[in-house]
């Protein structure tokens, strides 16, 4: 090495150890008094969980000094300490641990636009650490002064508390960002009730729109998915200083975080490491449609169909720009402003909505103080008001909107709305715009005949255009469709809609709800008996795409599957019509103290035997290789010889295209019979609905639910209750005590021990659809199961009162989490 070589290390070494001096040398998780962080520079935790530094939010050209996931893609932000105060330019910033103890963040002017703000005790031996679970903290040796996770962003991590100081009577709380590019402090606030043991939602720090019920020792009482909570250890803590709730992981390993979003609603998720994606455990309140004002001023809200949002007629989005970043919050604004309000010339247009719009208020006299008795009254008090929006007349008197309208939901097919006279500027009445089209028509139509058909086209697109609210006809489209159909490329029959709406009686015989929608009962001309699924609105799917997945279930025949007859597609509609089976679906019977003494022991053993063939059909013989993921006792149909026919098989293919919203990966299927891979990283395999048999065997020999099961001892639920009842050598004191005539203690022991290999917690461990028809079948020995940690000894969530039908579903698909309970 010679002399220049030396000087040039020199060099280098020093510039090394200076730039420690002030600097930071990467990859350290600590910043001591003195030092600072410039962009380029991260710290990061000790366990390389956690990452501190500058970042610019989606497409902003911000500087925030944020804590994100170190091997997270894309950056999840955790948390955002100048979320308010932005910096602009990333020349000379830096965040720089002061000698008083404070954290401060200097803008390129060397002004501190953003600190800790704490009266230290002027102590130079602070420290600055990321900690492993995300918290940063100001230390001087292990006495803390100040913590991220005492000012929170919008995101709460375990370890971290929402609480309320009942001394200082404040609260550490969440609030969303304004949208994904922007942290500043947007809508939403997720807050302890000072009050009571209950979380609750507020819309611009005064509106409390959403409260989680109070918590009873496991749950709060409105969100029943954390019962699903072998994950998370919730506790809420009370006493005269505080009351918090804090979590922490089971597994530490775990990812998973809980957000306000921007959306309005909260979600706990969790990172799927094997499928790259945050997996939504739960979201409150379940539909955005419940978060207040999601569509702002004079939007509509429509939970089944995407975009959730659209104006009322003769309004448009005030910022398309915001709309199309799903940010709705703006609302609608007039298309045509009203005329001065004296000319009195405006026009209402009927408009029906599932329920009223918030702020009505009830006039009973009018200006000249008599009393208001007609509608006519009533519309006269509102165009006498200049700042009436709307008016509503029934018999018990005359409502007004006099200010802006919020929180209108769109009302769906079958449901008994109201309906509200909205006021509009005369020229955005319906019907008097298509008059250009027809003008336009008569210029170009060079013969009779052409006119004849632009004009009835134009007056087709005018009835398809006018009032979304009204009953369909039949329109071009379905023509156009009826005859690609009528090209013999489709094996199923296409049906059009009127014949459906006809066969159901304009589907006013319900059978049920499932998780994909209403199922009506019908009867085609030929006096075939059909069921009738009306699928819910906007499946992600196009109609190519829809067509060919149905090709491909209509193939999958089979004596324990429910048969395709046949299909519709008419616009927005997707209608798949089903054979009818009259003695509907299994858990009418097993969960009913009177039905379930029809079947006896040989009948449910018939009946496991067949949905056991059912769906080795679906895993192996069938060349689709279909996995159910939503298996249930509802999901079973019977025939009269109470034979099992397997339904909603495919509806995962149908709807699995595009599940995914705003990068969020839902759970279809439902408590209860999700298997712990599934319910925790969305991993689905055979082995699921294997888990889900189980579950589904084990109820069948004891007509007890798994997911409202409740003892005396409380803490199990129906398979902790069999693997214990297993383990005493107690297994037939599971056995539904209707069975005692007819029971087969040989078989129905091997049904109890088949159902608890099935429910092991690792999917390897599960045996197979074929394996497990031929256990069925045979006598051969069967292995030992193993204890199922997951499900074992976590309380069934029916103590907390929530209603648990055959269609609790929580059969999330793909844009909604329903838990339909009869609107
Ligand atoms: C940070 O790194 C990027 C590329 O890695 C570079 O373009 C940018 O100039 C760097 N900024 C600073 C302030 O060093
Ligand atoms: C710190 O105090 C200043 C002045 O009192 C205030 O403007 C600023 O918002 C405070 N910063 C934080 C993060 O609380
Ligand atoms: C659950 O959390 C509570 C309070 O934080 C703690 O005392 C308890 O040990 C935790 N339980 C488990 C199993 O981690
Ligand atoms: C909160 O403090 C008040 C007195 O400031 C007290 O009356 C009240 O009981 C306390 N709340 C709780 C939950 O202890
Ligand atoms: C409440 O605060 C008082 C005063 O700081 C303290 O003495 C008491 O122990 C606290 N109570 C609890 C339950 O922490
Ligand atoms: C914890 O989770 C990790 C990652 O998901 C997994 O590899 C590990 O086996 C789990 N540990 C336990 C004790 O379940
Ligand atoms: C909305 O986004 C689409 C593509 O995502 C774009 O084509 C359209 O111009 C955008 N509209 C507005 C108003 O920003
Ligand atoms: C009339 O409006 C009131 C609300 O003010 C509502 O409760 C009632 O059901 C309505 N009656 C009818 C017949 O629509
Ligand atoms: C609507 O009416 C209420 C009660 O009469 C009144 O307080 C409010 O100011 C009115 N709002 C507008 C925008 O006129």
């Amino acid at each position: 090495m010679n002399s220049k070589d030396q000087s040039r290390l020199f060099i280098l070494v020093m510039f090394f150890f200076s730039s420690i001096q002030t600097h930071l040398c990467f990859a350290a998780d600590t910043i001591s008094s003195g030092q600072s962080l410039i962009p380029n520079q991260t710290l990061i935790s000790k366990g390389g969980k956690y990452e501190l530094g500058f970042f610019t939010p989606g497409t902003s050209l911000k500087y925030y000094i944020g804590i994100w996931y170190k091997n997270i893609l894309p950056q999840t932000v955790v948390w955002v300490a100048n979320r308010d105060t932005p910096l602009t330019d990333s020349t000379s910033i830096e965040l720089k641990l002061l000698e008083d103890g404070n954290l401060v963040l200097f803008n390129q002017l060397k002004r501190v636009i953003w600190s800790t703000n704490t009266t230290s005790f002027a102590m130079s031996t602070a420290e600055a650490e990321l900690g492993d679970d995300g918290n940063l903290v100001l230390r001087i040796q292990s006495n803390v002064f100040w913590q991220s996770f005492d000012h929170p962003t919008d995101t709460f991590l375990p370890g971290a508390k929402i609480r309320y100081d009942n001394i200082t009577k404040k609260s550490v709380s969440l609030t969303s960002w304004r949208n994904s590019n922007d942290p500043a402090r947007g809508l939403f606030t997720l807050e302890m009730d000072p009050n009571e043991n209950q979380y609750v939602i507020l819309w611009n720090q005064n509106r409390r729109y959403w409260n989680s019920g109070p918590w009873n020792g496991q749950i709060f009482s409105f969100v029943p998915e954390m019962r699903l909570n072998y994950i998370f250890n919730f506790s809420y803590v009370r006493n005269e200083n505080e009351s918090y709730f804090t979590y922490s992981l089971y597994n530490t390993s775990i990812i998973s975080r809980l957000v306000m979003q921007f959306s309005g609603q909260i979600m706990q998720s969790s990172w799927a490491e094997s499928t790259q994606n945050w997996f939504v455990f739960w979201s409150q309140p379940r539909q955005v449609c419940d978060v207040y004002r999601f569509c702002g001023a004079f939007g509509v809200c429509n939970q089944q169909s995407l975009p959730y949002c659209t104006c009322l007629d003769g309004f448009k989005p005030r910022s398309p720009e915001e709309w199309n970043l799903t940010d709705y919050s703006g609302g609608c604004v007039r298309k045509t402003s009203l005329l001065a309000c004296e000319k009195k010339v405006d026009s209402f247009l009927q408009v029906y909505l599932m329920k009223w719009p918030d702020n009505q208020k009830k006039l009973r006299y009018d200006e000249q103080r008599s009393y208001i008795e007609t509608a006519d009254d009533c519309k006269l008090a509102c165009l006498n008001d200049c700042s009436c929006n709307a008016y509503a007349f029934n018999n018990t008197g005359c409502l007004i909107w006099n200010e802006t309208l919020v929180n209108q939901q769109q009302l769906l097919d079958g449901g008994d709305g109201v309906s509200i006279r909205l006021r509009i500027a005369a020229l955005e009445r319906p019907g008097k715009k298509p008059l250009k089209a027809y003008i336009i028509v008569l210029i170009a139509g060079s013969s009779c005949i052409s006119i004849l058909a632009c004009v009835l086209f134009a007056y087709k697109m005018k009835q398809r255009g006018k009032i979304k609210y009204e009953g369909r006809e039949t329109s071009l489209s379905d023509l156009s469709i009826a005859h690609e159909t009528d090209q013999g490329k489709l094996e199923l029959p296409s049906f059009d809609f009127n014949t459906v709406s006809a066969a159901t009686n304009n589907f006013s015989n319900k059978l049920g709800q499932g998780g994909f929608g209403p199922v009506y009962k019908g009867t085609l001309l030929d006096e075939r008996k059909i069921a009738v699924k009306r699928l819910s609105r906007s499946s992600g799917q196009g109609v190519q795409e829809f067509k060919n997945e149905l090709m491909l279930i209509s193939k999958l025949q089979h004596r324990n599957l429910v048969r395709l007859l046949g299909f519709c597609i008419d616009r927005e509609e997707k209608i798949l019509l089903y054979e009818y089976l009259p003695n509907k679906s299994l858990d009418v019977f097993l969960f009913d103290p009177t039905r379930r003494v029809l079947l006896d022991w040989s009948k449910r053993f018939n009946i496991i035997d067949g949905i056991a063939r059912g769906l080795l059909y679906l895993h192996r013989d069938s060349r689709l290789r279909v996995i159910h993921r939503d298996l249930k006792t509802s999901n079973i149909l019977l025939d009269e010889d109470m034979n099992p026919k397997i339904s909603d098989f495919g509806m995962a293919r149908i709807f699995g295209g595009k599940q995914t919203l705003a990068n969020t990966t839902r759970v279809v299927g439902t408590y209860g019979y999700m298997s712990p891979e599934y319910a925790m990283e969305g991993i689905f395999s055979e082995k699921s609905d294997v888990f889900s048999f189980g579950v589904v065997l084990l109820e069948i020999v004891s007509s007890k639910k798994n997911n409202s099961f409740c003892l005396p001892e409380e803490s199990y639920n129906l398979l902790g209750y069999a693997w214990r009842l297993w383990n005493e050598n107690k297994a037939l004191d599971l056995m539904d005590p209707t069975l005692i005539e007819s029971y087969n203690s040989q078989e129905l022991v091997r049904c109890i021990h088949l159902g608890l290999l099935c429910v092991q917690d690792h999917p390897l461990d599960r045996p197979t659809m074929s394996t497990i028809v031929s256990m069925l079948g045979s006598d051969t020995p069967l292995p030992i199961p193993k204890q199922p940690v997951f499900t074992l000894e976590r309380r069934s969530f029916v103590q907390s009162g929530i209603r648990s039908n055959s269609h609790d579903a929580m059969s999330i698909n793909f844009v909604t989490i329903t838990v339909p309970q009869g609107r």
